[in-house]
């Protein structure tokens, strides 16, 4: 809890729009403004929507060090190259100093002599120095924990702080009609630090996240007004910066374990059907109470699928504690991704992996039974595209104790 104190004139409420408040038909209402302003990074337009709206405000949150000022600076020199050396793009640092992002930019090869830095802290600046700026494609806040409004006596990273400058920047943005994106560090449990009150206030967040030691970066939006949700882009972390992975499925697979515990699984992100991995790990328990540790996928629906194996299969699975995960940082919550899982606690139990080229689809019912699931012959077809022939669903295995028979 943190103690609000308020002593300015302004009140904390973001300013409304200006508008006249009179009935208009929705039907008659001009679209304008919507022309998307596209970075050509192709998994950050897909998660955008398709672009960039101008007058958007956006909010890039993601744990330190996970690469979202090295995505941005990435973003200004695709955007304005893609324009062709036409308008300009700031780059507003209240983190790090101009020899630093220099340094970084040099590193990343960003050399457009249109993109303009600025150190600043205080948002009444920022916005009086944007105003100035000749034909504005973009700008960038890096980072909004560390802007401030001077007339709230709180320190910079207070919420009080955090949610004046993100009002602030939001009517910014729509009066000067360029598009804003915002950093702001979240903690590792992917609570934002402060701002979760922010969300209102911003057209779109982004969430950046990897695993521990993965050099895979997933971002997605949990708001897009512009957009859907569902879209995941796929980045991976390079010495030259951040590079799109263009066939996320056939890295992964790659990158797949042959050990036992580990299954093949087909999800679907959005519109597209992407491989990925589900690992589970058995080990006997010394508590009374066992542990289930569960990362990346629904804590609920492991419970549950362990409570079908316990039942049906017979597997005495209070004697162990339970870790289950998808890798390289990515989640499944679609009930999908049951059987997956089931057969990686199996395989783990079992100590004997899956035939190498298998693949794990289908929703585990509550007494035992294997039921389609949403585009199943997409994820089918993807799977073969990759060659991997040997499925299992609903299509070969009508319960779990005709499923475990792979093992
Ligand atoms: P950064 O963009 O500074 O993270 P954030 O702004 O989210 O705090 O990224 C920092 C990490 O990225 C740092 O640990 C080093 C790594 N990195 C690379 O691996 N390659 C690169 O080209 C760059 C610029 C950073
Ligand atoms: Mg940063």
């Amino acid at each position: 809890m943190e103690e609000t104190r308020i002593t300015g004139p302004k009140t904390l409420k973001s300013k409304p729009l200006k508008t006249a408040g009179t009935l208009k038909k929705i039907s008659e209402i001009p679209i304008t403004g919507l022309k998307r302003i596209k970075t050509d990074i192709e998994e950050f337009d897909r998660v955008l929507g398709g672009g960039f709206v101008p007058g958007e405000i956006i909010l890039l949150a993601g744990a330190p060090g996970v690469g979202k000022s090295t995505l941005l600076l990435q973003v200004c020199q695709k955007v304005l190259s893609a324009r062709g050396g036409q308008g300009s793009v700031v780059y507003v640092s209240g983190e790090e100093g101009e020899d630093q992002i220099a340094l970084r930019a040099r590193r990343l090869g960003v050399k457009s002599p249109n993109l303009l830095f600025l150190a600043e802290t205080d948002v009444e600046n920022v916005a009086s120095a944007l105003s100035n700026v000749d034909d504005l494609t973009l700008a960038i806040i890096d980072s909004i924990q560390t802007m401030e409004v001077h007339h709230i006596e709180s320190a910079a990273g207070s919420i009080a702080q955090i949610r004046e400058s993100s009002a602030h920047l939001s009517q910014l943005s729509k009066t000067l009609k360029v598009p804003i994106i915002a950093t702001g560090h979240i903690t590792k449990n992917f609570s934002l630090a402060g701002p979760k009150s922010l969300e209102h206030l911003v057209d779109a967040v982004l969430v950046m996240e990897s695993d521990r030691n993965s050099s895979f970066r997933i971002l997605r939006s949990s708001k897009n007004r512009f957009g859907s949700t569902s879209e995941v882009g796929v980045f991976e972390m390079k010495k030259e910066g951040l590079e799109e992975v263009e066939d996320p499925s056939a890295v992964f697979l790659k990158e797949k374990t042959e050990a036992p515990g580990s299954v093949l699984t087909v999800a679907m992100e959005g519109t597209r059907p992407m491989l990925l991995e589900i690992q589970a790990l058995l080990a006997p328990t010394s508590f009374r109470h066992p542990k289930r540790t569960v990362g990346g996928l629904s804590y609920h629906r492991v419970n549950q699928i362990l409570a079908v194996l316990e039942r049906y299969l017979g597997i005495k699975l209070k004697y162990y504690d339970v870790y289950a995960r998808a890798s390289f940082g990515l989640r499944v919550y679609e009930p999908a991704a049951d059987l997956a899982i089931a057969l990686a606690i199996v395989s783990s139990f079992r100590k004997k992996p899956l035939p190498s080229g298998t693949v794990v689809f289908g929703e585990v019912g509550l007494s035992g039974e294997i039921k389609r699931v949403k585009d199943q012959e997409e994820r089918e077809k993807h799977a073969g595209k990759l060659g991997l022939k040997s499925i299992v669903s609903s299509d070969t295995a009508k319960t779990l104790q005709e499923a475990v028979g792979v093992i």
